[in-house]
């Protein structure tokens, strides 16, 4: 079968036209990526490394600005990263996304709040309006072969170890360990896998 006779059959006429559309942009914009669907909105680019393999549905939305000196990558995302539709990773500090991760639709990540909550200070005040607030920020990371379902956050500080997964609608505020399934608002563990007998096993 020829490449535009399957493209045709998985996606149509107009679907195929706009799949080799997005192949094009995602030439220009990202050659390293394998397809990065459009419309997508990136800001901070050079702020942004990107490895290979990496793969997204519509409405990615990356914003990547260093708020220290120097001008260092503050969003890294690793080897064969997938991401689905309308997505959006933020970092000002530190995000660092492993190798093989697959990221669903409408997930949410960011290393950073407007102002910081814990203790004292003026910018805490609620009476400064959120914009004029000093960003606080801690780093986040997420391990190589993580699964995160959809309609997750995954907040600042948060780190998720490698092979976890995230059910859909969870709220990850405290970090999860590697190979455990965490579910909820906020996400607790519920599940680890046991080398040993190869089955996840309830916590
Ligand atoms: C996390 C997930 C993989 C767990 O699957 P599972 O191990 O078969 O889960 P179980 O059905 O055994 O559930 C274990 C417990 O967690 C709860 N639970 C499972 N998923 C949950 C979720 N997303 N939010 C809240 N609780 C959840 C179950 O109700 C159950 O609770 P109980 O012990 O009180 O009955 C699955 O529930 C999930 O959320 N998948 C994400 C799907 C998705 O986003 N797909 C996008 C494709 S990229």
């Amino acid at each position: 079968m020829s490449t535009f006779q399957e493209l045709y059959e998985r996606y149509g006429v107009l679907g195929s036209f706009r799949l080799l559309g997005d192949k094009l942009a995602t030439r220009i914009s990202f050659p390293q990526a394998r397809l990065v669907r459009r419309p997508f909105y990136v800001r901070g680019k050079r702020w942004i490394q990107i490895d290979g393999g990496f793969t997204t549905g519509p409405g990615l939305r990356l914003d990547a600005f260093p708020t220290s000196s120097g001008g260092k990558v503050v969003l890294r995302i690793g080897r064969d990263v997938q991401v689905n539709d309308y997505v959006h990773i933020a970092a000002i500090e530190s995000v660092t996304i492993g190798n093989r991760v697959l990221i669903a639709s409408k997930v949410f990540i960011s290393d950073h709040n407007h102002g910081s909550f814990k203790g004292e200070g003026p910018h805490e005040s609620p009476l400064v309006p959120p914009q004029e607030r000093v960003l606080a920020s801690v780093p986040v990371v997420i391990s190589d072969d993580v699964w995160i379902g959809e309609s997750v956050a995954v907040l600042p500080g948060v780190s998720i170890g490698r092979g976890a997964i995230i059910g859909a609608m969870s709220v990850v505020t405290r970090n999860i360990p590697e190979y455990c399934i965490a579910v909820g608002s906020p996400a607790r563990v519920v599940k680890r896998y046991n080398f040993e007998t190869s089955a996840w096993e309830r916590v």
